[in-house]
């Protein structure tokens, strides 16, 4: 600006207050907007008495509750916009899973104990587009003989069980790998 008249400053400051601030924020927009866009969305579903978990046995599922552990993913997958449901009731987790299940990038699903008896959850995870990646905390398999039979594992992409809260972390690596 050194060498230009006052007014010719004053002309060459309001060019780019006119022109270069719009298309900085324009820039600025598209910016957020493809990275909003390239955001992948998943969504965790905890289903049956997950809400006690960190109070509910211990000794199996651990002392930390879900609300607890939910910021530590949303730390760990900053590139991913992570949501959160949990209920009781099966009928809401398939609404919750239709209302989601045609555009998230995918769900991760910790059934509880309608793992092992809900054909109504395995006919909703064949019907939606979003991949769903079945999770639990316990090793279903060194537990008693009727968790060791999944009904929605068959609709599933995989599978994640035993490795504690990690399961989840797992789960949701398995679908942000791009490879
Ligand atoms: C569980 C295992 C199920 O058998 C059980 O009914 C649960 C939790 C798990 O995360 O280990 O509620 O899904």
């Amino acid at each position: 600006m050194q060498g230009l008249l006052p007014s010719e400053r004053r002309r060459a400051l309001a060019f780019c207050v006119a022109f270069c601030l719009p298309s900085y924020r324009l820039f600025a927009k598209f910016a957020t907007s493809t990275i909003m866009f390239s955001m992948k969305r998943i969504l965790i579903v905890n289903g049956p008495n997950l809400n006690l978990l960190g109070v509910r046995e211990p000794g199996i599922y651990g002392k930390c509750k879900f609300e607890d552990y939910l910021p530590e993913l949303k730390r760990a997958f900053p590139e991913v916009e992570l949501s959160y449901y949990q209920s009781n009731i099966e009928g809401e987790l398939i609404d919750k899973m239709q209302e989601v299940g045609f555009t998230a990038d995918g769900i991760v699903l910790n059934a509880g104990a309608y793992t092992h008896t809900s054909i109504a959850l395995l006919d909703c995870i064949r019907a939606i587009e979003s991949p769903v990646v079945e999770v639990h905390i316990s090793n279903v398999h060194q537990r008693e003989e009727f968790r060791h039979h999944s009904m929605i594992s068959a609709g599933c992409r995989g599978v994640v069980c035993g490795f504690g809260l990690k399961s989840y972390k797992l789960a949701i690596e398995a679908l942000t790998d791009d490879n």
